[in-house]
């Protein structure tokens, strides 16, 4: 079976080089000539653990081709471009109505899988337009950047949103290598399910941050609390770490649609579009937390750990960390920034007083220190040396994963987000295990 994959970025490419890996003979288009001529050398245009060496395995076995060109060939297209948010919270989905368009000129008469996320009010549009041409199946991706390779191979569920019986059984061949339950449904369902799982964790988090908030308020201790609630087995203990907003392309987008979803019939979501406003407080929250300590900006040299949205990736779409940063520039502060894989992607987001360095003590000497990704190597031990470094004797962590322990034997002051400032009373648990 011949696959086809339109766009090479973050979902697409994993989902071709997944598709060869498995055997398939599969072509990725892209209509980005640098992109494709970098894939064509062997080289990923962007960061993720894994993918490089699967991709140039798989080249090697003559799988996998790229091309900006197509002529219809193919049996199964996977549509994997981007459906960026609009100011509105819809949905722009002209990049994948364009590859609709391109498979109708070829006539192409397979199967199209969506991979890219879609409204479910958007289908109908799409399918009257294009029904008599393919079929259109929705098979949602649960990818985390950083993670999308191990995602891919060892996925907790597949979901496959079809109209008939035989877009199903075709769909369970292209993944009958992959260990894990298949889900089928209808089209609506799946994309639903994709937005329920995006909201879901997304208010998940912004619930911890509200209690985080909370917790500062009152003089408890988030990281506490986390565990607690955490050991439910209800509700169990990942995604619970709370921080100055959550970030990526993905949550703010899908919860947004989702909640313009429900307006077209006239239901108005009560909780949904909190999520995101919470969310976006809590960088204001955290960036008003270290004038609380540091007074005015202006004139204050920081030095930054961190400007990607997650650790492993090289993506700064929403990330909580670009928008602390440029809060503090809008202040009058100076930063001296250190990412191990975001810089470049930083760099065209960031205007400013601003010098990007390529080691991370680099960053140092200044006056305060904040760290803004949960790269693991941030969390160092060698706090003692830092703190020689910094004038205030404050680490900011707008991601809650350093080891507060170590800062506090180095001599430094700890501040995160729902952290109790107070002393910590030693009762013999280690803080973070
Ligand atoms: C998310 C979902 O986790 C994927 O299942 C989904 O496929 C993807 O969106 C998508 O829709 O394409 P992603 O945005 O790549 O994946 O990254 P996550 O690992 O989910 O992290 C999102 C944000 O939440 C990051 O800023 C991370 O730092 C933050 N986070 C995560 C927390 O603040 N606390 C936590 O406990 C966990």
């Amino acid at each position: 079976m011949k696959i086809v994959v339109f766009g090479t970025g973050y979902v697409g490419l994993v989902q071709a080089v997944g598709m060869a890996h498995f055997g398939f003979e599969v072509i990725g288009i892209d209509i980005d000539e640098e992109k494709v001529k970098s894939l064509k050398k062997r080289e990923i245009p962007f960061y993720e653990p894994g993918l490089g060496e699967k991709l140039r395995e798989v080249l090697d076995l003559g799988k996998l081709n790229f091309s900006l060109d197509w002529n219809g060939e193919g049996e199964v297209v996977f549509v994997c471009v981007p459906t960026l948010r609009m100011k509105n919270g819809e949905c722009d989905l002209r990049a994948v109505k364009s590859v609709f368009e391109r498979l109708v000129e070829n006539d192409f008469r397979g199967l199209v899988v969506l991979k890219s996320t879609i409204p479910p009010t958007e289908m109908d549009e799409l399918e009257e337009k294009f029904r008599d041409k393919f079929e259109i199946v929705s098979n949602p991706e649960f990818l985390r950047e950083g993670k999308a390779w191990e995602d891919f191979l060892k996925p907790e569920r597949i979901v496959i949103g079809v109209r008939s019986a035989e877009a199903f059984e075709k769909m369970k061949r292209i993944y009958a290598k992959v260990e894990a339950p298949i889900f089928g449904m209808s089209v609506e369902s799946a994309q639903l399910s994709k937005y329920a799982s995006n909201t879901m964790l997304a208010a998940r988090l912004s619930i911890m941050n509200e209690i985080a908030n909370i917790a500062d308020l009152i003089g408890a201790d988030i990281q506490d609390v986390e565990k607690v609630v955490g050991s439910d087995r209800r509700i169990g203990s990942s995604f619970l770490r709370s921080g100055a907003g959550f970030g990526g392309s993905c949550f703010p987008k899908d919860v947004l649609a989702l909640d313009v979803v429900a307006r077209k019939f006239d239901y108005e979501p009560k909780l949904i579009a909190p999520i995101i406003d919470l969310n976006e407080e809590m960088v204001d929250r955290f960036v008003k937390k270290i004038e609380n300590k540091l007074g005015d900006f202006e004139g204050v040299n920081f030095g930054v750990w961190g400007l990607t949205f997650n650790a492993n990736t090289d993506d700064v779409r929403e990330s909580p960390a670009i928008k602390i940063c440029r809060n503090i520039l809008e202040k009058g502060g100076i930063l001296k920034v250190f990412d191990p894989r975001g810089a470049e992607n930083a760099k065209k987001e960031l205007k400013g007083e601003i010098e990007f360095v390529e080691n991370m003590e680099d960053v140092l000497p200044a006056e305060s220190l904040l760290v803004l990704t949960e790269w693991p190597e941030f969390d160092v031990d060698n706090w003692k040396e830092i703190g020689e470094k910094l004038k205030y004797k404050w680490i900011f962590d707008g991601k809650n994963f350093l080891n507060r322990d170590r800062i506090g034997e180095g001599g430094l002051d700890y501040c995160g987000i729902g952290i109790c400032e107070m002393d910590v009373l030693d009762l013999g648990n280690s803080r973070l295990d």
